[in-house]
């Protein structure tokens, strides 16, 4: 399977839409947002980030926060979800996903801003996030939620994934979803054209 550049990949971004219809924006983070992601996080509820983290913490560790502004580093990705609110973009969401090449699966965690939540931008963000993992030819999708989180398992039963105890922690439920969509039937354009670039450098690689 040829690999999706880092490079090839930046340019992407995408629109999403609340149930409301506003607009959001989901793109890589950048070495700008470094300030303002730890601000954003900070900014969450203590439930939110101990649901977000699975455990209590008030901010990112440094190390952490540089893991999640270097994109693409071991294969982990991090996504900001953001609005335009008087003319400036502020971050009301974000996800981190990792695509594990020898399972075929990626795995992933997400979060809203509390004032957001329950305006349709986490499920928005997760189907967003399924056509990145189906870009890079990922057969299932999954993350691990604390079993009190019964936002996430609401999110995920909606979203038709199904629950396993494959965390390997009984205060956590793994949910996951085959991914059985082709690539060109990918239902984000820019998704679509990713996946379509890495097929064409698989099949140039094979002549
Ligand atoms: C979990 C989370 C990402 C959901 O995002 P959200 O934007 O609030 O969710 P949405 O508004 O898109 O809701 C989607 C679906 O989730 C379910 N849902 C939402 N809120 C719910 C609640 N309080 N209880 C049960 N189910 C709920 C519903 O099925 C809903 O669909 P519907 O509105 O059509 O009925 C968000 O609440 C969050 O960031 N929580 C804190 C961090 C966290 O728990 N992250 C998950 C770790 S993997």
């Amino acid at each position: 399977m040829a690999a999706l550049r880092l490079n090839d990949l930046k340019q992407y971004s995408d629109v999403l839409r609340a149930k409301d219809g506003s607009e959001i924006k989901v793109r890589f983070v950048e070495r700008r947002d470094r300030e303002e992601l730890q601000s954003y996080i900070r900014s969450l509820s203590a439930g939110s980030r101990y649901n977000r983290f699975l455990g209590a913490l008030s901010e990112l560790p440094k190390t952490e926060l540089e893991r999640f502004i270097h994109v693409g580093e071991a294969g982990r990705f991090t996504v900001v979800a953001t609005m335009v609110v008087d003319g400036f973009e502020m971050i009301v969401g974000e996800a981190r996903y990792a695509f594990h090449a020898d399972t075929s699966s990626v795995e992933f965690g997400l979060s809203i801003d509390d004032r957001w939540q329950g305006h349709g931008i986490g499920k928005a963000l997760l189907k967003n996030l399924e056509c990145r993992a189906a870009s890079f030819g990922a057969e299932r999708i999954f993350g691990d939620t604390l079993r009190s989180n019964t936002t996430m398992i609401g999110l995920a039963r909606k979203s038709g994934y199904a629950f396993t105890n494959g965390a390997g922690d009984w205060k956590l439920v793994r949910f996951e979803k085959e991914i059985l969509v082709k690539p060109q039937d990918i239902p984000c354009a820019s998704w679509r054209l990713a996946a379509a670039s890495r097929l064409a450098a698989t099949s140039s690689l094979a002549v």
